[in-house]
């Protein structure tokens, strides 16, 4: 299986932490040059001192970028792949906040869908032209399982991810005579300080503790345990791989069998 990506040049989003830093060592693992982006320059700058380094040659990158300042990222994202074509683009960032889709505010929508169908929109179009030209791309979206059953509690994620679900079927069909495929990966609960806010809203609305939040959790999950960051990033990292090649327009779930839907 070729899961080789020397010479392929990768894009991670949200990568200063949790899933987003996962999938950034798991490429540089299988021999890419990794730029990392997410908010907090200080926490990028670590995680590209602690990515592997596993060829001659290979190197490692940030840039600082915020998914809600939609121009901004553009400009970012346009300058670097200028300097060096993305052939790899892993689209990830922070969730939405908690609540009902009911009492949500209207605002809350329209932050929720800068921060992820603008931002993903927006990078996309920053990195196509070098993927065209380069006849090989891969674009791999982290999501939620609520693209398929939505999750109590989180009613403006679940509707945001249902649209960049949309999206992404959508693309799929547009850029496959390209060579380029996009595909989602779909997060069960995963150990990374996202988890840890949910946990909390969860203990404020139930009571209990961290403890026993997680084993109410993992109760619940065929596999009897929550994901580490580690385990959704190779997913995430074979999606962008050439072994992926005939790929496209999935959403994968990463969720330790707790989907009900088949
Ligand atoms: N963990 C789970 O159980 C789980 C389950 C289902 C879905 N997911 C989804 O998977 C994605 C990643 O989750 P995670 O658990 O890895 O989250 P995390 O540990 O909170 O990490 C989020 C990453 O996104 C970056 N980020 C947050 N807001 C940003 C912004 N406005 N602009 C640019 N970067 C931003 C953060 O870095 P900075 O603070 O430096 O910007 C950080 O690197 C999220 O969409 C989450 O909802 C997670």
């Amino acid at each position: 299986m070729d899961l080789d990506l020397s010479g392929k040049h990768a894009l991670v989003c949200g990568a200063s932490d949790g899933i987003g830093k996962a999938a950034a060592i798991e490429l540089a693992l299988l021999g890419a040059d990794v730029t990392v982006l997410a908010r907090r320059e200080a926490a990028l700058q670590q995680v590209v001192a602690e990515l592997p380094v596993v060829r001659e040659g290979q190197v490692h990158g940030w840039r600082v970028g915020d998914d809600g300042q939609t121009q901004a990222l553009s400009d970012t994202v346009t300058a670097l792949a200028a300097e060096r074509p993305i052939h790899i683009l892993v689209n990830n960032g922070g969730g939405p906040p908690g609540g009902t889709a009911a009492e949500a505010e209207l605002d809350a929508y329209l932050t929720a869908f800068r921060h992820h169908l603008l931002a993903n929109q927006t990078r996309v179009q920053a990195v196509l032209p070098g993927m065209r030209a380069a006849g090989w791309g891969r674009i791999v979206n982290v999501v939620s399982t609520s693209v398929y059953e939505p999750i109590p509690n989180l009613g403006v994620s679940n509707t945001t991810r249902g649209a960049v679900a949309g999206w992404a079927k959508t693309l799929s069909r547009e850029l496959g005579p390209s060579n380029i495929t996009i595909n989602n990966v779909l997060p069960g609960f995963t150990r990374t300080a996202r988890m840890d806010h949910i946990i909390a809203d969860r203990i404020q609305a139930n009571g209990g503790t961290a403890e026993t939040a997680v084993e109410a959790i993992a109760a619940n999950i065929p596999l009897r345990r929550v994901a580490e960051a580690a385990e959704v990033a190779a997913a995430i990292a074979f999606l962008a791989s050439p072994a992926a090649g005939y790929i496209t327009g999935i959403s994968l779930a990463v969720d330790g069998g707790r989907m009900q839907s088949i």
